[in-house]
Parts: C-alpha cells; sequence; structure tokens
C-alpha cells in the first residue's frame, strides 16, 4: 500500500494493517456519499431548473425512500461501529505473555526502563516478532506515546496508569512522538523505537544490564521506607501480606473489591487510605512526593515479583 500512497508511514506492527484497512473502508464509504451527493446536486439543478410553461410541483413523501435512507446508513454505521470496536478491543488488550515495558512521560522526554534494569530516554529498544506492552504515566501535565509506523497512539497521564501494546513485525527504526501538546518543547519530545532480531534484543539487553532489576531497585526502596515493617512474609495486624497480591482479588471494608493491577498498588502507596483492605485499620501513611513516578514503578515491579 505505501508503495501506491507515500502519504502514509510505514506499516510495522501487526494492527497496523489492519487499523488501515478500517480507515480505507471509512474514507471508501465518505468518498462514495460524497461524491454522490455533489453528483446528484449538480444533475438536479440541470435537470429541474426554472423553465417556461413547465410549473413546479410538490411531493407529499415516499415511504419506501424514506426507509431506504435510513436503513442503509443504519447498516453502514453499524459496520463502523462493530468493525471499530473490535479492533479498539483488540488493541486495548495486551496478551497475557507480553514484555513489560515502563513509560514516564515528562516535560520533555519519554524516559523508559526494561524490567531487567535498563533504562532509555527518547529511545524504545525491543525484539520483533514478540508482544510488548507499555505501562504509562507522566510527571507532570498529558502526554500521549505515538508510533504511528505501529499505528498506536495512548496518553501518558499524571497520577494514573495506561497501557498500550503492539507486536513489531519488521526490523528498523521508526519514529516516536508525543501526541498531545504538553508545553514549549512539546515539538521536542521525539525519539525513535528500534526494533531488532530477539537474539540482537538478548544481546542489546545483556550488555546494558546493571546487575538492579526494576524489581531488585524497587526492594530496596521497599527496604528503606520501611515498608517491610507492617508488610512482611506473614499477614500481621498492621498490614497485610504482599506476596502473591498482583492479578488477585482484593476485598475491602464494605465488601467492594477490585482486582490488584499496576493502579491499585499506585494507589495503596499515595493515598492508602482510599480503600481498605477487609480486616485492617487506616494506619498507613501515604507515600505521596516521597517516592518519584520512577520509584512507584519499581515498587510495583517489586511487589509483582512476589508470587
Ligand atoms: Cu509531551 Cu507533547
Amino acid at each position: 500500500m505505501q508503495q501506491v500512497l507515500p502519504l502514509f508511514p510505514e506499516t510495522a506492527s501487526s494492527v497496523a494493517g489492519r487499523v488501515d484497512q478500517l480507515y480505507f473502508f471509512l474514507l471508501a464509504v465518505s468518498a462514495f456519499f460524497a461524491i454522490l451527493i455533489f453528483a446528484l446536486v449538480a444533475y438536479f439543478a440541470v435537470r429541474y431548473r426554472r423553465r417556461a410553461g413547465q410549473p413546479a410541483h410538490q411531493i407529499h413523501g415516499s415511504t419506501r425512500l424514506e426507509i431506504a435512507w435510513t436503513i442503509v446508513p443504519f447498516i453502514l454505521v453499524m459496520i463502523m461501529f462493530g468493525w471499530g470496536a473490535a479492533l479498539y478491543y483488540k488493541n486495548a488488550n495486551a496478551p497475557q505473555d507480553a514484555l513489560e515495558i515502563y513509560v514516564v512521560g515528562k516535560q520533555w522526554m519519554w524516559k523508559l526502563q526494561h524490567p531487567e534494569g535498563p533504562r532509555e530516554i527518547n529511545e524504545l529498544h525491543v525484539p520483533a516478532g514478540v508482544p510488548v506492552k507499555l505501562i504509562m504515566t507522566s510527571e507532570d501535565v498529558i502526554h500521549s506515546f505515538f508510533v504511528p509506523a505501529f499505528r498506536i497512539k495512548q496518553d501518558a497521564l499524571p497520577g494514573r496508569y495506561t497501557t498500550e501494546w503492539f507486536r513489531a513485525t519488521r526490523v528498523g527504526t521508526y519514529h516516536l512522538f508525543c501526541a498531545e501538546y504538553c508545553g514549549t518543547e512539546h515539538s521536542g519530545m521525539i525519539g525513535s523505537v528500534y526494533v531488532m532480531e530477539p537474539a540482537d534484543y538478548n544481546a542489546w539487553l545483556s550488555n546494558r544490564a546493571t546487575g538492579e532489576s526494576m524489581a531488585l531497585a524497587g526492594k530496596q526502596i521497599f527496604e528503606s521506607l520501611s515498608c517491610n515493617g507492617c508488610h512482611r512474609e506473614r499477614e500481621t495486624s498492621r498490614g497485610p501480606a504482599l506476596a502473591g497480591v498482583f492479578g488477585r482479588e482484593v476485598v475491602f471494608e464494605g465488601g467492594q473489591s477490585v482486582t490488584a493491577d499496576e493502579g491499585y498498588l499506585r494507589e495503596s502507596i499515595v493515598n492508602p487510605r482510599a480503600r481498605i483492605v477487609m480486616g485492617y485499620q487506616p494506619v498507613m501513611p501515604t507515600y505521596q512526593g516521597q517516592v518519584s513516578e520512577d520509584q512507584l514503578l519499581q515498587l510495583i515491579a517489586y511487589i509483582k515479583s512476589l508470587r
């Protein structure tokens, strides 16, 4: 397609072709009706122009026509809705086995960290053919992580986690943009995604290995903040044990429950009294302001590693 239409970015992810198909369908439907309407306007203007001896006569509706122009658009928009929803759903749900990479946006750079420890700024190295899930947040304002060649774009929001995922299909270097106006140097908040052969990626990763994985860094923060004073390996009266909590259902005072994900762990650290786990007292102080966004992600990586 890109040979025919050089206006389009490269396609380098598993969903890129499907996004383009939907886009071309929308474009074709819009173009068809726009051309039809303009052609009919021109035709009728000539066909029914004012002529001597031919008075206009009124038409008082046509049920068949009304039904046709209700049902045809209805079917078309339902196709768009169903197609778009299916694609959105596929795009919103990362495969379970996806490689997780943590992203923090700030004015004006992208900070990325691999679970094994290596950090990158405005660069992201990923293996080809492997699903990669980005868990993103922002230190300040809203940014948006946009890789046109992958046809993915997702806002990174302060105070919460959003995710997006992709499976790169072709080795190469692709543009990374911030797609949300975020201040004077928004236009400079750009970077590159390097898609590598899995073997090359593993070599890159071990070359960059610092010996300190995110989980290990998180463990050190956990201990330096004395979190282990209350959260021990066994339940204590002061705080629940954290082993295996990630992905498990947590029941709160009042009977509500939630599946513990990154967002829940984050809330429990920065706003621990928002929801109290059944059987405990609201005694935990907030750590808002004491841990940076990067450290929060490391703490979460540590808690996730406790199985
Ligand atoms: Cu960050 Cu625009």
